[in-house]
């Protein structure tokens, strides 16, 4: 009784301050297996965690920088590494344009891992006291400022040159950020819009031999992190997709799609700015990332995962599904997560 009076009253007040009417706070609702996977998430998050300067041995011998270090070549791998454009330049020229690119990758991961904090935090503000989703995902983001830290302090030491995220992204990254609180399901498959590009490119050079030691340290720890990361993504969506109103649903069905292709040419494509301190004429760029089959089929690959989680909750139809195909992230669903690329798309 005591406590309906109060919520009215919080209500009429809220009214009038036109404010959020909240006295007392509801408890969160109990919800058994995702609670209990976010348990398993946080336990984790405690038990196997990275510093980026105790975990990343930056002065060992090994981890030194040498500007004629040919571990720095791209691998045949990266659609750049195969183009023959790239493959007739000098070996001194192949090394710098690697390091280069593989630097703007690192920085432009940093720069979103900087964006999920931004709306991470945003999001963090609207959750009930006692959810258990705040402490993993403050977890999560204690892992992104290492993540942050890791990235900067290997671009300052490889390739300081280097400019990252496309202006766009970076004129837009304030406005995203609001997203993690006025549309969470959209910020979370932004989150993975960015993070499945960065985490299946880092398991591809990681399967194929790796690149230098230092790159490769940071992308073990990076890919054993992001793990729980992608994971939490997946998971938030599953419990919270379905409640959402028919607008939204519809809204998330295409313009996941959208941030799936903005977010993976952002990662994978060096911004201008990049380009043109690598010397790469605008005909290589059209003919390694254009609309070639070869690129078609890399971006595709990038996001079997997110299909089957948007196959699983419904949210790719009729309805929805020309914006995938338009925007050249349709494709085979995965059958089973972070599945080997010959067994998804
Ligand atoms: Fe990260
Ligand atoms: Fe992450």
């Amino acid at each position: 009784m005591v406590v309906q009076t109060l919520r009215s009253i919080g209500g009429y007040v809220g009214a009038v301050a036109g404010t959020p009417a909240r006295v007392i706070a509801p408890r969160p609702p109990v919800r058994r297996e995702y609670d209990e996977t976010l348990r398993t998430l946080s336990e984790a998050s405690v038990e196997k965690y990275f510093n980026a300067f105790k975990d990343v041995d930056w002065d060992a011998p090994e981890m030194a920088v040498a500007e004629d270090d040919e571990r720095w070549i791209l691998p045949p791998l990266d659609l750049l590494g195969a183009h023959p454009w790239y493959q007739s330049l000098p070996k001194a020229r192949q090394i710098e344009v690697g390091r280069h690119r593989l630097t703007a990758m690192v920085k432009t991961g940093s720069q979103f891992e900087q964006l999920l904090l931004l709306g991470g935090t945003q999001f963090l503000m609207g959750v009930e006291n006692g959810d258990p989703e705040f402490r993993y995902f403050m977890h999560e983001l204690t892992e992104e400022t290492h993540h942050i830290q890791m990235f900067q302090e290997f671009t300052n030491r490889v390739c300081p040159d280097v400019a990252g995220a496309p202006g766009w992204l970076m004129r837009t990254i304030p406005l995203v950020g609001h997203l993690g609180g006025l549309y969470p399901a959209l910020f979370f498959a932004i989150i993975l819009a960015g993070e499945e590009p960065i985490d299946h490119v880092q398991k591809e050079v990681m399967r194929s031999g790796g690149t230098h030691p230092l790159l490769d340290r940071i992308m073990a720890i990076h890919i054993a992190e992001e793990a729980r990361h992608i994971g939490f993504a997946h998971a938030w969506l599953e419990e919270h997709a379905p409640d959402l109103n028919r607008v939204s649903r519809l809204a998330l069905g295409v313009l996941t799609p959208l941030a799936m292709r903005l977010g993976a040419d952002a990662i994978i494509i060096p911004s201008r700015a990049d380009r043109e301190l690598m010397g790469m004429p605008d005909s290589v760029v059209r003919e390694v990332w254009g609309e070639g089959a070869e690129a078609a089929a890399f971006r595709r690959h990038l996001f079997a995962d997110v299909r089957m989680l948007f196959d699983n909750l419904g949210l790719r139809t009729p309805l929805t599904g020309w914006a995938w195909r338009a925007l050249g992230v349709d494709g085979r669903p995965a059958r089973f997560r972070a599945a080997p690329p010959t067994a998804a798309a």
